[in-house]
């Protein structure tokens, strides 16, 4: 695993959002993994702005996102659908036709979690997966003690997760209990993993992830296995980490050509 500390949340954002912009570059047809939650906000923000300049073309690549919430549908302001189309894809020229999401007001739940799989074998698997990671290690909505095998499923969101996406509702109360969401072994097929983490909440969570044992009681530990994974952490997040000088030394020293 790549480990990137950056000073500032800006500058963590900043990294993210070159290593996106590259990928997009050397592969204009490029299938993105994409995710929600506060932390990518400021990343989606810089992407637009590269569009607008000039720098970035949309018009090609085809998007998957992680996960949605059971019960909204795509026009619910609080769905990540609808999300997505605030801060990403209603200000790039993304086709509409390769945007795919879980669909939260899916029927047959097992039947569509099976088609999505599908959809991104078709589209021939996903090349970057934008991460967030959770207080508790999940990974999409993959909470503590899924499968590190798992595919697209539905969940029970743990009560903390329920608490921290409270904000995003006006209340627990109304924050949905069940999601869809890839599965930790959908994520692991993608090429590359790219996790961006920020602020002294997730610091536990990043430690345990990056150096702590591999177990399902924090699926994102589970990376330690991807064999071309970057993690991209500002000075908060990174606080817990042991081996924060070898990581910056490993950075310092890194080959022209590695960097974006
Ligand atoms: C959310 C999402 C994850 C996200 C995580 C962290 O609930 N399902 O994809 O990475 O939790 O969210 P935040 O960035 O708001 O801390």
């Amino acid at each position: 695993m790549e480990i990137i500390i950056k000073p500032t949340v800006a500058e963590a954002q900043q990294e993210t959002a070159k290593i996106m912009r590259r990928q997009i570059q050397r592969k204009p047809e490029t299938v993105l993994g994409l995710a929600t939650g506060s932390t990518p906000i400021g990343v989606y923000s810089l992407l637009v702005g590269m569009h607008e300049k000039g720098e970035l073309d949309f018009s090609k690549v085809s998007t998957f996102n992680l996960d949605e919430y059971v019960g909204l549908d795509a026009k619910h302001p609080w769905s990540y659908r609808a999300f997505m189309e605030a801060h990403l894809f209603g200000k790039v020229n993304i086709e509409k036709s390769r945007i795919h999401f879980p669909d939260g007001m899916a029927t047959d739940i097992p039947a569509h979690c099976a088609n999505y799989e599908a959809d991104i074998r078709r589209a021939g698997g996903i090349d970057l997966q934008l991460l967030g990671i959770g207080r508790e290690g999940h990974i999409g909505f993959n909470e503590p003690s899924s499968s590190l095998a798992s595919r697209t499923r539905i969940k029970t969101l743990t009560p903390q997760t329920v608490k921290d996406n409270a904000r995003f509702f006006g209340g627990e109360e109304l924050v949905p209990r069940h999601v869809i969401t890839m599965g930790v072994g959908t994520i692991m097929e993608t090429r590359h993993c790219l996790l961006l983490a920020t602020g002294e909440g997730k610091a536990e969570a990043v430690a345990r992830m990056a150096e702590g044992a591999i177990t399902a009681d924090l699926p994102a530990s589970i990376l330690q296995m991807h064999p071309v994974c970057t993690l991209v952490v500002d000075a908060a997040a990174a606080k817990e980490l042991k081996r924060c000088e070898y990581y910056h030394w490993v950075y310092d020293n890194k080959p022209d050509w590695q960097r974006v």
